[in-house]
Formats: C-alpha cells, structure tokens, sequence
C-alpha cells in the first residue's frame, strides 16, 4: 500500500500546484503516492451551496459550518489514517511528525479557510489541528502542501538518494551544513580551504561545527534539551 493523501478544500484547483513538479509529481505520476482532492462546496445542503455562516458571539469574518464539514469528512471511507485540520492554532508541523506520518498509509487533511471552521469538528471527528508556523495564511491548502511535500519526499523511492534523508536540517536537531559549488571563487568569497582538501575526516569536523554554529546563531531554540 502507498501513501494516499485525501484533502477537502474550498479550491481544489489549487492542487496539485507544487506537488505536481520535480521528484514529487513525478511519484505522484508514476503511483508512489496518490492525492484525492474533495470539494466541500459539494456537501453544502441549500441551493446557495453555502458553507459557511456568521461567528456565534459575534466578530468579524464566516466560519465553516461543523455539519457541512462532517459531511465532506465522512465521505471519505474511514479508515487507519490521521485526520489533520489544516490551521494556524494547531500544533506545529515538525520534521518528527513529517516522518512519523511518512510511515504510514497517508492522511485525510481539511483545509479551513475564512476564520476557521466550527470549533466541534475536531471532537466530532477526531481531528489533530496542525499549523506550519507562527503566521497567517487566507487558507490552510498551501500549508497541506508543504506538509503533504514534507511527508512524501521522505518515501522510499520518491527521493533521488535516500542518504539524503538523514544529513538534512532538523534531522538531527539542528540545521543542516552550509553548501558550496565551483567556482572556488565567487565575486571575492572563497570555498572554505578545508572542503578542497580531499581529507573526509577534516571536512565532516568543519560541516559538524559549521551547522552548530549556525545553529546556535539563527536558531538556538533547537539546541535546547540536548
Ligand atoms: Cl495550517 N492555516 C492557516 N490559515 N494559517 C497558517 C497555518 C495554517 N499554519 C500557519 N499559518
């Protein structure tokens, strides 16, 4: 069984968007992973196709009716894989659960959209709120897209070298090494001797440092708890 990735949305002519390009369209192409894309205008009931209604309490902005959405979500067969509801007061996306949810049969993902959807779909439907970070976005389909690029780059067989996984930025705790190519120079800036002497062991001391410092500098946050 391959990943499958299930999401409503109120534009699925959004999707695939980026997904559908480089290594990622192209399992997608050839069945690595498959992606399903649901209207929620579908299951509206009146024939304004209405999803959506004014905050209780009052405030500004709509919210997605829970029936509406529960509907959407329970047209799709119930099965062993999560249900993430795509918004910025979720918990947040992280490379752990990237590959934890990698490893599985893939994902049923609902895009809110306005100022949210009703509070009690969550319960109602067992749904895990996942955010991509502290901002706002008008909508959660490009934050299912970087989460759904997350989980299925990390597929056997999706990602060109599959060393690659394990050397990168967060993996283990940390941003990844700084990256250099010829020319040795570039307007003024040398490649760091120590990358052009050939000694490996020499070059993974200077990459291990290098990640550590930068660590330290832009994201200290990361080196807590170690
Ligand atoms: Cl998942 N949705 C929206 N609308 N904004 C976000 C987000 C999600 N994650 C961060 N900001």
């Amino acid at each position: 069984m391959s990943f499958s990735a299930d999401v409503i949305t109120l534009f699925p002519e959004l999707f695939p968007g980026p997904l559908g390009a480089s290594v990622i369209g192209r399992g997608l192409g050839e069945g690595l992973w498959s992606l399903k894309v649901t209207q929620l205008r579908d299951f509206a009931t009146d024939r304004h196709r209405t999803v959506d209604d004014t905050p209780a309490g009052g405030g500004p902005g709509m919210v997605i009716r829970a029936d509406v959405a529960a509907a959407a979500l329970d047209s799709i067969p119930l099965d062993n894989r999560p249900r993430l509801l795509m918004t910025p007061r979720g918990e947040q996306l992280t490379q752990k659960k990237a590959r934890l949810w990698s490893k599985g049969d893939g994902l049923v993902i609902f895009c809110a959209r306005y100022e949210g959807v009703d509070e009690r779909i969550i319960k109602a439907r067992n749904l895990i709120p996942v955010s991509i970070g502290d901002y706002v976005l008008s909508g959660g389909e490009v934050a299912a897209m970087a989460l759904l690029e997350s989980c299925v780059r990390l597929l056997p067989n999706v990602m060109g070298s599959d060393m690659s996984g394990v050397e990168e930025s967060f993996e283990n705790g940390a941003l990844e090494y700084a990256h250099f190519t010829r020319p040795a120079e570039f307007e003024e800036q040398k490649i760091p001797e120590v990358l052009l002497s050939g000694n490996h062991s020499k070059i993974s001391a200077w990459r291990d440092e290098e990640a550590l410092t930068t660590t330290l500098k832009l994201r200290p946050d990361l080196l807590k708890g170690r």
